[in-house]
């Protein structure tokens, strides 16, 4: 009787996932159609990116209040914590996209999306300038009025101005940069094939080198390690005692964010796979003579941010800005100086560190900001009573008057972020976690086999939809069963 019982529980449990899972799928294919646009009575959101920040805002707010429209240069979100596992092959590259029009179709309201680049922004005409080049060199511009506008543009990788580095190194941080590095990969081990190489040159060839030892570079020398280890070894037996992996760092540790005990561990697992570890040393120059790069060496950079053009340009234009790094913003994250601009995530400059964590919570405020501005809007007279019927109101007085009105309540409250932890991958399955846990009031500092099983498991949760889910789970099954491909694609 048991057996039947527990029989007749597992084939529910199966069930009921199969039902849960062709429920998904079917509401993945078929959105509901959607109301016309624009709406001349509703106010228009534009929210610049398409990355964390901006798909966190997308998730939350309410597009029945505005006639939305998204800008960015990719028509896809991009989920960079698994950008490493892509580079050496553990992971697909598409299994970490996912278009940002499947996001927008599933909103109740029709939402507007460009695939262009905005290059100017008008404050005072409250216009953006977007423009998008085709591959026969059209340029199509277009000016997009804005009541409320936000900026999620992210950030570029910081160069310092080293010579050379945007030359002959790869960055890695969008989806082409991982592409460009793998490919680079398999066309140096192709190379290191050739006989009459002398036996210098060819370690060069399977010399990698990884500048910056944040989270990036880590994670990226971990990946490689184990590309190495686990595939490269056995197709390339005659290269197996060349190749080599270097970490360079320019301050005396890796991993600062990280516990002290975490980085010990990180190193000297890194010494057993025999990534050598250099710290205090800076990349100053790279040229076809240096050492580090020496014609085809394939050099990994990943150095940390810098603002993009079109937040440079703001900053230098505005006497209220006056931090290089990113744009100054006050704890609604409104743009000091830019009155309705928003801004979040990279693009700006706080006291939190850079990281998807920040931006989507940033994003997941601002959504309700915009929920509460947007039913205030509609009753605007009701907010103060001195309000004159279409008087317009700029985001910053609406707030500070609906908190004035409810002074004991607080219509807004400023942003507050709550860190969750810091988690990276280390190579060899194995991985370090720093995780904040609330109610214990406790960090609890995990390494090895438990925290990787605790990595996969977050990030897998993490992804965007079910699709990417699947595509990633069929991706490390696929990688341990058959190994990495090895074509210079
Ligand atoms: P992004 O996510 O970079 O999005 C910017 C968007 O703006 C993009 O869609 C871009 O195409 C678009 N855009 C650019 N220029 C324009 C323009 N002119 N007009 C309109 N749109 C524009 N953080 C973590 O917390 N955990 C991690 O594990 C982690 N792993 C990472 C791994 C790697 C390899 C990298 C590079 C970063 C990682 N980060 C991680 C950091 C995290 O990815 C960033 O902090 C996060 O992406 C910032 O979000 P954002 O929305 O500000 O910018
Ligand atoms: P980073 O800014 O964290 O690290 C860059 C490193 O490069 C620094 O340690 C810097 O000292 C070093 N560097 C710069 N110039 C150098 C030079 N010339 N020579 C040698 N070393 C040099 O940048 P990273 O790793 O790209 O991360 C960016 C952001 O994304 C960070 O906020 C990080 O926390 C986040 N992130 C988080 C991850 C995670 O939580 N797993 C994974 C990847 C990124």
């Amino acid at each position: 009787n048991r057996w039947k019982l527990a029989k007749r529980v597992g084939l529910g449990i199966v069930a009921a996932s199969v039902f849960f899972y062709g429920v998904s799928i079917y509401n993945f294919r078929h959105p509901d159609p959607k109301q016309p646009f624009p709406d001349p009575s509703k106010k228009t959101l534009v929210i610049l990116g398409a990355g964390w920040g901006a798909t966190s805002i997308l998730r939350t707010v309410d597009s029945s209040l505005y006639n939305v429209v998204v800008v960015s240069p990719r028509n896809y979100f991009l989920f960079t914590s698994l950008l490493p596992s892509t580079a050496t092959g553990s992971v697909h590259s598409r299994s970490i996209v996912q278009p940002i029009r499947y996001l927008l179709r599933h909103k109740s309201h029709f939402v507007r999306f460009y695939e262009a680049e905005c290059s100017d922004i008008d404050k005072d005409g409250k216009t953006v300038e977007i423009r998008r080049k085709t591959s026969d060199g059209q340029e199509f511009v277009q000016q997009i009025n804005y009541d409320y506008l936000v900026c999620s543009v992210g950030a570029e990788t910081q160069t310092f101005g080293i010579p050379g580095i945007e030359e002959h190194g790869c960055f890695m941080k969008e989806m082409w940069d991982a592409q460009k590095i793998r490919t680079r990969i398999m066309k140096c081990l192709e190379q290191a094939q050739f006989k009459d190489l002398d036996p210098e040159t060819r370690r060069r060839y399977v010399h990698f080198v990884v500048v910056g030892g944040g989270p990036t570079g880590m994670e990226f020398a971990g990946e490689m390690a184990d590309f190495i280890n686990a595939d490269l070894k056995s197709w390339y037996p005659e290269l197996a005692n060349d190749f080599s992996v270097t970490l360079i760092e320019a301050l005396p540790s890796v991993l600062p964010m990280f516990s002290s005990k975490l980085r010990e561990y990180t190193k000297s697992l890194f010494a057993k796979t025999n990534i050598n570890i250099r710290t205090q040393t800076a990349l100053k120059k790279v040229t076809s003579d240096s050492i580090i790069v020496e014609v085809t060496d394939p050099e990994v950079w990943a150095g940390g941010n810098r603002p993009r053009p079109l937040i440079k340009n703001l900053i230098e234009s505005l006497n209220e800005q006056t931090n290089r790094r990113g744009l100054i913003v006050d704890d609604y994250m409104q743009v000091n100086g830019m009155p309705d601009v928003f801004a979040l995530g990279d693009c700006t400059s706080t006291a939190y560190a850079p990281t998807a964590q920040v931006a989507s919570q940033q994003g997941a405020f601002l959504g309700q900001l915009f929920n509460k501005l947007g039913s205030l809007d509609f009753e605007k007279p009701r907010v103060d009573r001195h309000i004159a019927i279409g008087e317009e109101l700029d985001s910053a007085a609406l707030i500070s008057l609906a908190n004035e009105k409810h002074a004991s309540t607080k219509v807004f409250r400023p942003f507050k972020y709550s860190h969750q932890g810091s988690l990276a991958y280390v190579g060899h399955e194995k991985a370090i976690a720093d995780l904040n846990v609330p109610f214990l009031d406790k960090q609890i500092h995990a390494s090895g086999y438990l925290a990787f099983f605790f990595w996969r498991s977050a990030y897998l949760s993490e992804l965007y939809s079910l699709r990417n889910r699947t595509n990633v789970l069929l991706d490390w099954i696929r990688t341990s069963l058959f190994g990495r491909d090895i074509s210079s694609l």
